[in-house]
């Protein structure tokens, strides 16, 4: 049952230049969502009736990521009049005109806002009876922010925007959070009364404050004390604060849930990342997307996982793994790039210098050194020797490389694709393998090994190798 008393618009139509990016300032990466992404979640776990998002700038790409997050949200296009003001102005015109509840207005923006906080300010709004309640919060350098002008009595008088204000106002240290609830009878009237009369030539939508107190509607501010979540990202520096401060976060809750960091300030998590308890993660790891990391495993250090589901106690060791799968007790690493679709079975070995792409690697088999493994399929408890090589591809096409189970490879030997190793079989030193190898045989193929005796004495007497 969706909250039938409750729209929710999400303003996403500026323009953000304070960027200074092509990409649009809401679709910016934030621990592993677009900012708006954020918005859109909160947005949407309130349930409201309607879900509004204005656009305009950059409008089919952010409508685009908007739709795969949020679908059943409304997306409407602001026109050329600027402004806060117009935006709402245009959100409202797609809301039915008898709708009988409140509009949480959010702002795309603002990242950090939490559902409690929205909760709060709808109760404020609605046991207070007001036509208007504002987020705002007391920060110690309002530069930027719209001032919160009160009555000698407390009643919000009005918001001037940085721009319009004179030098007394811009020391009023309680600013608009940009987030707002208003009641949606009478608000589109008060929205097409605002003029862009102001500094920037804009529809300011705080504006309406001071239009509902000359028709007499209550306006109230409720004052936040958690500043941090209703910081706006107005530009990269705002970004990497806000980013900082969901990262820190993030790992207090996993720490809540038994995981250890030894750094927790080197290490950053993204939002849908799950850890098990008793997993223990070392510097410089960089968790990312969707990666899940089961109960007592090691992470790190300076390991990267995206989209990579590792296995109870595996232990992964200055790593970069991408949509693989590392299964229960497996080791990895130090110094190993696992590529799309590796899956590595329990209690497997991926040591140092090893590449893997789109293979298998069965329960216990180990490639331990300097090894690239792309497209193959290996079976269990084999053991492939230092400098495994397989040549997948042929220059047109990629091809497979299949090696059984209790196999042994020697050092050094190139698999040209496609073969097949079958189990139980071993090969030689250096071998290149271009044919399938039976079960139970031994593959060879380097030559066979002469020492001519005295060559270097004669070949190269030492008074003529000295220059070396
Ligand atoms: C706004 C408020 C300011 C408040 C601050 C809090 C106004 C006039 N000012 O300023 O009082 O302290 O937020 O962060 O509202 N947008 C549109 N259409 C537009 C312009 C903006 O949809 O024509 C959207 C933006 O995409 C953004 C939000 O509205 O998500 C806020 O706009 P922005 O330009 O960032 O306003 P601020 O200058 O931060
Ligand atoms: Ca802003």
């Amino acid at each position: 049952m969706s909250n039938s008393a409750l729209a929710i618009v999400i303003l996403a139509a500026g323009q953000g230049t304070r960027m200074k990016s092509q990409t649009p300032k809401v679709l910016h990466n934030l621990a592993g969502l677009p900012m708006i992404g954020h918005v859109l979640r909160t947005a949407t776990s309130l349930d409201p009736a309607h879900l509004v998002v204005v656009v305009r700038h950059e409008a089919e790409a952010i409508s685009e990521v908007v739709s795969a997050l949020a679908p059943t949200s409304k997306i409407v296009h602001q026109d050329e009049i600027p402004g806060t003001g117009r935006a709402l102005e245009t959100a409202l015109s797609a809301l039915p005109a008898d709708f009988k509840g409140d509009i949480a207005v959010l702002s795309g923006d603002v990242p950090l806002l939490s559902v409690e906080l929205i909760i709060r300010l709808l109760k404020e709004h609605v046991s207070a009876d007001a036509s208007a309640t504002i987020l705002s919060a007391k920060v110690k350098k309002p530069r930027g922010y719209g001032r919160i002008v009160r009555e000698g009595n407390g009643d919000v008088r009005e918001i001037v925007e940085e721009s319009d204000a004179d030098d007394d106002t811009k020391k009023i240290d309680e600013v608009n959070s940009g987030t707002y609830v208003f009641r949606f009878q009478g608000m589109r009237e008060l929205l097409e009364g605002i003029s862009t009369n102001n500094a920037q030539g804009e529809k300011y939508l705080p504006d309406v404050v001071a239009a509902m107190r000359s028709a007499g509607s209550k306006v109230n501010a409720f004052a936040t004390r958690q500043l941090w979540q209703v910081n706006g990202v107005n530009d990269r520096a705002q970004l990497a604060r806000v980013a900082k401060r969901l990262n820190r976060t993030l790992i207090k809750q996993h720490q809540a849930a038994g995981v250890y960091f030894l750094d927790p300030d080197s290490v950053w998590v993204d939002v849908d990342v799950s850890i098990g308890a008793d997993t223990q993660i070392l510097p410089g790891t960089v968790l990312r997307g969707a990666t899940t990391i089961a109960e007592g495993a090691t992470i790190g250090p300076d390991t990267t996982l995206v989209d990579t589901e590792v296995g109870a106690g595996a232990v992964v060791k200055r790593t970069e793994a991408t949509l693989s799968v590392i299964g229960a007790g497996v080791t990895v690493g130090p110094w190993a790039l696992l590529r799309p679709g590796t899956e590595i079975s329990e209690k497997a070995k991926v040591g140092t210098f090893v590449e893997v792409k789109n293979s298998k690697i069965g329960r216990g088999t180990k490639v331990p050194h300097l090894s690239y493994i792309g497209d193959a399929e290996i079976g269990e408890e084999t053991n492939i020797g230092a400098g495994a090589i397989t040549a997948n591809y042929d220059g047109v096409k990629k091809h497979k490389t299949i090696i059984g189970s209790r196999v042994k490879t020697s050092a050094h030997n190139v698999f040209v694709a496609p073969v097949t190793i079958e189990d139980d079989t071993y090969t030689g030193a250096g071998t290149v393998v271009r044919r399938d190898v039976p079960k139970g045989s031994l593959a060879v193929n380097v030559v066979t090994q002469k020492n001519i005796e005295g060559w270097v004495a004669k070949n190269r007497p030492p008074s003529e190798n000295k220059e070396h």
